[in-house]
C-alpha cells in the first residue's frame, strides 16, 4: 500500500520505518529541508534503538523515501498519516496549526479518493476539524476519509512496540476506511479496536493521563513511605501482583518527563475544561509531578549542608534510559535550581549528552561516569540508565570526596550500599 507520513519527528520515522518495513511503500514528508536533506544521506536525527539499521534496510530496497514536496507525496499516496506535532501552548493546550496547515495543503493537493489518518496525539474533536478544513480547501471534486490511529510508541522501545503492540485503536466512519487501516496492519496480527474517531482520540488522552496518575499516586506514597518508615520498592511490588493494578508504571521516583506525559496531561486537563468539566484529579496529578523534583533538590541540601561552591556529578541527563530525548527531563530543573544555589556540575549521559550541550550553560560533560565522580561532593542518578547498575562502586567511592549517593531513581539496594561504606539517600525508602 502506498503511504505518506507528514512530520518526520519521533513518531512519523518510526512508524513509517516500520511499515515500509511491513512491504508498505512508503514516502515521509517534512517541512524542514535540512532534516530531508540529513534524512536522505541517512543521518537519523534521534537515537532510537534499531531504527537506523531499519532505515537503512528499507530505503536501500527502495521501500522507503524522503521529500520535502507534501503536495508530490500526497499525489503519490492512497493513505496519509499526520505525524506533525502538537506543542503545548503557554495554557496547556496542544497548539493544531501544524495540523491545520497539513490538513489545508493535503486537501489542495489530493486528486483522488485519500485516507487521511490522525497519528499525532489531539485533542478529542480535532477528527472533526480536520474534515472540515479539507472539505473547505479542496480543488477537486474527490471523496476522502478522516479516521484516528493513535500512536503507542514509547521511547527507546519504539519499534518493539508498532511491531508487537499491546493493541491497535483505529476510529473510523466508514467502512471503507477500516478495511484500508485494517490491512496496513494485518500482518502484525495485533489485537485491533475500531471505533468513532472521538473515542480513538480520547483513547490515547486518557491513557497517557492514567500512566501519569499511577506514577503520581506512587510518588505520593514514597511519601508517606519515608513519612512512616515503610519501603516504597515492597509497597510496589506487593501491590503490583494485583493483577488489577500490574507492576509496571509503580515506580516512584523524581517524577515522570518526556515529550507525552507532561504534555498529554496539560492537554487533557484544558480540552476537559473546555468541554465543560474540571478535572480535579489530573490537576494534582500534576502538581504532584512537580514537587517530586524539589523534594529531590531539598534531599540533596540534606546531605550536603551547604549547596554553594559543592561539586555534584549528575548521572544521567535524558528524561529517561534508552532515549537521548531531553524534552521535559527532570534533569533540566534540578542542574539549573543547584547551578543557582551555585554548585559546579560534572555530568554523563550515555546518549544524550549532544543534546544536553545545548541546553546546559556552564556544566562539564564527562564521558563516563568515573570522570563525573572525580573530585565531587555527591553522585546523584538522575535516569536509570542500565550501565549506572553495573558501575564499580569501590572504584566510584575512592574518587568522590566523601561518599555519598542521591538517587532519584532507586537503582541500588541500601543495604549493600551502606555495607560499602557510602550515604546513601533514595525516594520512598
Ligand atoms: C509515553 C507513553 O508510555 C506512550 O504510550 C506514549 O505513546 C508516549 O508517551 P514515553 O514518553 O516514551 O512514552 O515514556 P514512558 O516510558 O512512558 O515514561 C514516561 C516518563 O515516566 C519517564 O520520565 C519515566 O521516567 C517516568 N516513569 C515511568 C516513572 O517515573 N515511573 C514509572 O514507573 C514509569
Amino acid at each position: 500500500m502506498k503511504i505518506a507520513i507528514i512530520g518526520a519527528g519521533y513518531v512519523g520515522l518510526v512508524s513509517g520505518a516500520c511499515f515500509a518495513e511491513l512491504g508498505h511503500q512508503v514516502i515521509c514528508v517534512d517541512n524542514d529541508s535540512s532534516k530531508i536533506k540529513a534524512l536522505n544521506k541517512l543521518h537519523i536525527p534521534i537515537y532510537e534503538p534499531g531504527l537506523e539499521e531499519l532505515v537503512k534496510r528499507n530505503h536501500r530496497h527502495g521501500r522507503l523515501s524522503f521529500t520535502a514536496d507534501i503536495a508530490r507525496a500526497v499525489k503519490d499516496s492512497l493513505v496519509i498519516f499526520i505525524a506533525v506535532g502538537t506543542p503545548p501552548k503557554e495554557n496547556g493546550e496542544a497548539d493544531l496549526t501544524g495540523i491545520e496547515s497539513v490538513a489545508r495543503s493535503i486537501a489542495r493537493a489530493m486528486d483522488s479518493y485519500r485516507l487521511i489518518v490522525e497519528k499525532s496525539t489531539v485533542p478529542v474533536e480535532t477528527g472533526k476539524w480536520v474534515k472540515h478544513t479539507i472539505e473547505i480547501n479542496k480543488k477537486k471534486k474527490v471523496t476522502f476519509d478522516v479516521a484516528s490511529n493513535p500512536e503507542f510508541l514509547r521511547e527507546g522501545q519504539a519499534i518493539k512496540n508498532f511491531m508487537q503492540p499491546d493493541r491497535i485503536v483505529i476510529g473510523v466512519e466508514s467502512k471503507k476506511a477500516e478495511e484500508i487501516v485494517r490491512e496496513l496492519y494485518g500482518a502484525l496480527g495485533a489485537p485491533m479496536l475500531v471505533t468513532d474517531i472521538k473515542s480513538a482520540e480520547l483513547i490515547k488522552h486518557a491513557s497517557n493521563s492514567f500512566l501519569a496518575m499511577k506514577i503520581s499516586f506512587m510518588n505520593a506514597v514514597a511519601s508517606v513511605c519515608e513519612l512512616s518508615g515503610a519501603d516504597i520498592e515492597r509497597v510496589a511490588e506487593g501491590m503490583g501482583m494485583d493483577k488489577r493494578i500490574g507492576r509496571s508504571f509503580l515506580n516512584a521516583g523524581i517524577g515522570f518527563g518526556g515529550f507525552c506525559l507532561p504534555k498529554d496531561l496539560d492537554a487533557f486537563i484544558s480540552i476537559s475544561e473546555k468541554l465543560g468539566y474540571n478535572f480535579n484529579l489530573l490537576k494534582e496529578v500534576k502538581k504532584i509531578n512537580e514537587s517530586k523534583k524539589q523534594d529531590f533538590i531539598k534531599k540533596i541540601e540534606n546531605s550536603l549542608w551547604n549547596i554553594k561552591e559543592k561539586t555534584i556529578a549528575v548521572l544521567g541527563l535524558a528524561f529517561k534510559p534508552d532515549t537521548d530525548d531531553m524534552r521535559f527531563a527532570p534533569s533540566i530543573d534540578i542542574i539549573e535550581k543547584l547551578q543557582s544555589d551555585g554548585a559546579k556540575i560534572r555530568a554523563f549521559d550515555p546518549q544524550a549528552t549532544q543534546k544536553a550541550k545545548v541546553i546546559f550553560r556552564g556544566v562539564k560533560f564527562c564521558s563516563d561516569a568515573y570522570e563525573a565522580a572525580k573530585g565531587s561532593d555527591c553522585v546523584i542518578i538522575v535516569t536509570e540508565w542500565s550501565e549506572f547498575k553495573e558501575l564499580n562502586l569501590k572504584k566510584l567511592k575512592k574518587l568522590l570526596k566523601q561518599p555519598l549517593i542521591i538517587d532519584g531513581r532507586n537503582i541500588y539496594d541500601p543495604h549493600k550500599l551502606e555495607g560499602l561504606g557510602f550515604k546513601y539517600v533514595s525516594i520512598g525508602r
